[in-house]
């Protein structure tokens, strides 16, 4: 039996905890800081996960067999390295392989290395040579802030004048120390698709594809959020689109990686675009992405803990991953003010009805406080269901939210447009 510590508290974590707490193998498991959703599953600490020292204390304490981590942060700080050396195995990169999301000029500098196709671009550390280059290259363009900016680094410049204020407020210090350094990159056309591999530091295992809506608004439209609903898997990923990744994009990485020293381990999560030449790299994220690991988990027909153990033992290629034939699409709730200043503390009622069809409500953000349940953040539940296809899936997740009774809240109503637009088709 395995004891198990999980580091996180979003709806992402919720999804892990829920899929994890199925296994024959698991012993007892525990969460920092998790959420009221993770509490069904796992006993929560309060653990300061920062403090690597306190964290290695608390898996001697208790046992620990593994330690997953969810977000990125953790990572980019060396909670994996901390827990290496003191002997304790754990799901995730070091921090020198979380550079991969950690630093775009990193992954750029690789892809240019190993051959990896992706948008052209260069690094600068000062507006004036970012400016020029920009302007030689026109609009459409792309300025990235180089470091992590909890998702709101990034540009999509239309206009000239646009390229030219991200520019300024990157190295006007808008994203702190993460915008001391600016990608400027070219503009990617096609349709985005997520692309999840697990990964030993040797085999990379290809692990589901999906899609998210990471505007705010219906449509596509409004400002960028952590993202407002994901489906899988995605229907653009078709198997020959697969394995041209695992290819020209994944195994070149892991291959890289491991050349300089960095060999990587945990989830790599490729963001990609696809157009009529194939994938483009966009990003690599170092972790399950949030809402996307909701949908995975949902279909995954295997143990998640057999999986991650094999993961951080170096064992992938003795293992595989198996899926549902379904669909899965999950709609994100958000507190009224979301991706702005979230309204906190209003009331959530009927995750009971919402459930009772068969759908599954993870936590994000959402809190208890005397036994009522209550907002406590921006993306507040993932309301998720599968189905035979997208729209069915679909249709079975916004009957799920027509259940809950939380006028605090709002969601898009059209997660999965694009996939259900192409089955109406076919
Ligand atoms: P990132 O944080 O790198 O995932 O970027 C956020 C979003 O910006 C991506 O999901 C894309 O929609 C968009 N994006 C990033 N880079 C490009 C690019 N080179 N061309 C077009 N769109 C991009
Ligand atoms: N949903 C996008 C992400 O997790 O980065």
């Amino acid at each position: 039996m395995l004891n198990v510590l999980l580091i996180g508290s979003g709806g992402r974590e919720h999804a892990l905890a829920w899929k994890i707490a199925q296994s024959p193998m698991l012993g007892t498991l525990y969460a920092a800081p998790g959420n009221p959703g993770i509490a069904e599953h796992a006993t929560l600490s309060q653990l300061d996960v920062s403090d690597h020292d306190a964290v290695i204390s608390f898996c001697k304490d208790e046992a620990i067999d593994l330690v997953v981590v969810g977000p990125e942060a953790p990572l980019v700080a060396g909670l994996a390295d901390a827990l290496k050396a003191a002997g304790i195995a754990v799901f995730g990169p070091s921090a020198a392989a979380a550079q991969l999301e950690g630093s775009k000029g990193f992954t750029k500098d690789l892809c240019a290395r190993e051959n990896i196709p992706t948008g052209a671009y260069e690094r600068f550390n000062n507006a004036p040579k970012a400016k020029a280059y920009a302007r030689a290259k026109g609009a459409p363009i792309v300025i990235k802030a180089d470091g992590l900016a909890a998702g709101k680094g990034v540009t999509v410049a239309m206009t000239m004048e646009e390229a030219l204020a991200a520019i300024e407020d990157c190295f006007e210090g808008a994203f702190g120390d993460a915008g001391a350094e600016v990608v400027v990159e070219e503009f990617l056309h096609g349709e985005e698709a997520s692309f999840f591999c697990l990964c030993d530091g040797k085999t990379a295992l290809p692990f589901g594809t999906a899609q998210d809506h990471k505007r705010v608004g219906d449509g596509d439209t409004g400002p960028n959020t952590g993202g407002m609903g994901a489906y899988s898997p995605a229907p653009v990923m078709t198997q020959a689109l697969i394995e041209q990744t695992m290819r020209e994009i994944i195994e070149p990485t892991m291959r890289g990686m491991a050349a300089i020293g960095a060999p990587f381990t945990g989830v790599l999560y490729a963001g990609l675009m696809i157009d009529e030449t194939g994938p483009k790299l966009i990003e690599y994220n170092v972790r399950f992405g949030d809402p996307e690991c909701q949908v995975l988990m949902m279909r995954l027909k295997d143990d998640i803990l057999l999986l991650l153990k094999a993961a951080a033992e170096g064992e992938l290629a003795h293992v595989s991953a198996r899926w549902k034939d379904d669909a899965a699409l999950t709609v994100v709730m958000a507190a009224e003010g979301y991706p702005g200043t979230p309204k906190k503390g209003t009331p959530i009622a009927g995750l009971a009805a919402a459930e009772a069809s068969g759908a599954k409500v993870f936590h994000a953000g959402t809190t208890l406080k005397d036994a009522q349940l209550l907002a406590n953040g921006g993306r507040v539940l993932n309301v998720t269901a599968q189905g035979t296809d997208v729209t069915d899936a679909q249709a079975k997740a916004y009957q799920a939210v027509d259940a809950i009774d939380w006028p605090g809240g709002f969601c898009r109503r059209d997660i999965g447009w694009r996939a259900v637009e192409r089955e109406a088709k076919n």
